[in-house]
């Protein structure tokens, strides 16, 4: 999770445009999950936010893209709640593309047999995440290891395997078989209403610019402004051109609804090409509160509390990560 310091928002934005502050925490640990990622930086806790928002305002884009698709929790909850037809993901991370093409293919089953079959110690992770995978099948099931047994899922190099982990149990901490059967089992039967491209975001991006039915869910890694650049650390492939992703979007025929870390940089960029934007703030798994921004080219964008309605309903129905 990304992890922002706390602070005033006056004291952090010194810019013209000030956003609104949802200042009520969502809780990260309410939300049901389904994806097989445990992802760094993922937006899990956001889905009520994002939820409630659509609902609230009977919008029904016929297609969802999410070109930074990472664990894909926004996405995969949309087509969860019924509130679009199909989502359309893209990611650059080949790792991350052999998951989600492999979960989308007829080697779904294979990928959950080798899950269910995986004897979890360290020292099979240890000689599993050394091997060089000869196969998309290959790559995926390592992708997801090193995912289930990384501290804080992080599959960027030089990630370190859990130590103690949850109870004492290690590396095996995060790796539910079961769990992860039944996840890759439901995503199988989503299927038809899931497309999956690895490449570049802007590509799928253009792709689908024109298309007013087309919504945009964004969520690149937090590499703008001079802060804490948080998706350095977290991602492989971070390099992104910010700039150009708001002025591409600013064009979009359809709702676009970005996440971004809150640096006075995104304000400033949000505000020039635009956009609406508030701040939401969130508690990780530490309890350290911190805030995100919201930005949306739909005019009259506010969560104005939503989310903390929408964090009560999930209560109960979330599963572990
Ligand atoms: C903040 S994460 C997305 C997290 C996701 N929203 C979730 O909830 O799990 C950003 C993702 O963007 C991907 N990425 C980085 N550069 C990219 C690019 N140029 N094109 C497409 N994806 C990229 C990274 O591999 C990473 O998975």
């Amino acid at each position: 999770m990304n992890v922002q310091v706390e602070d005033t928002p006056a004291a952090t934005t010194p810019h013209r445009a000030q956003p609104a502050v949802n200042s009520r925490p969502v809780n990260i640990s309410s939300v049901r999950h389904i994806s097989p990622f445990r992802y760094p930086g993922g937006k899990t806790w956001l889905v009520p936010t994002i939820v409630a928002w659509l609902k609230n305002r009977s919008i029904r884009p016929s297609s969802l893209v999410d070109p930074f698709t990472g664990g894909g929790s926004i996405p995969l909850s949309l087509l969860r709640e019924d509130l679009t037809d199909r989502i359309i993901l893209g990611d650059i991370d080949p790792g991350v593309g052999a998951v989600w093409e492999c979960i989308l293919s007829s080697e779904n089953s294979e990928l959950r047999r080798q899950i269910r079959n995986f004897t979890v110690s360290r020292e099979t992770v240890v000689s599993t995440l050394e091997e060089k995978p000869e196969s998309r099948l290959g790559l995926a099931f390592q992708t997801l290891l090193r995912n289930r047994t990384s501290r804080g899922g992080i599959l960027a190099p030089g990630s370190n395997l859990l130590m103690s982990g949850e109870k004492g149990r290690g590396v095996a901490s995060r790796w539910y078989p079961v769990t992860l059967d039944n996840r890759l089992s439901l995503l199988d039967t989503l299927r038809p209403r899931i497309e999956f491209t690895q490449g570049d975001a802007f590509s799928l991006i253009e792709k689908h610019m024109n298309s007013p039915d087309a919504a945009f869910f964004i969520d690149p890694p937090y590499t703008a402004g001079e802060g804490k650049r948080a998706g350095r650390r977290l991602y492989k492939y971070n390099d992104i051109d910010h700039d150009k992703l708001f002025s591409t979007l600013k064009k979009a025929a359809g709702l676009v609804l970005m996440t971004y870390d809150d640096c006075p940089e995104v304000i400033e960029l949000a505000g020039s090409s635009g956009f609406q934007f508030e701040r939401v703030s969130m508690r990780n798994t530490h309890h350290v509160k911190s805030f995100e921004l919201l930005i949306s080219n739909f005019a009259e964008y506010s969560t104005n509390g939503q989310s903390t309605e929408s964090t009560e309903a999930h209560q109960n129905a979330n599963s572990e990560k």
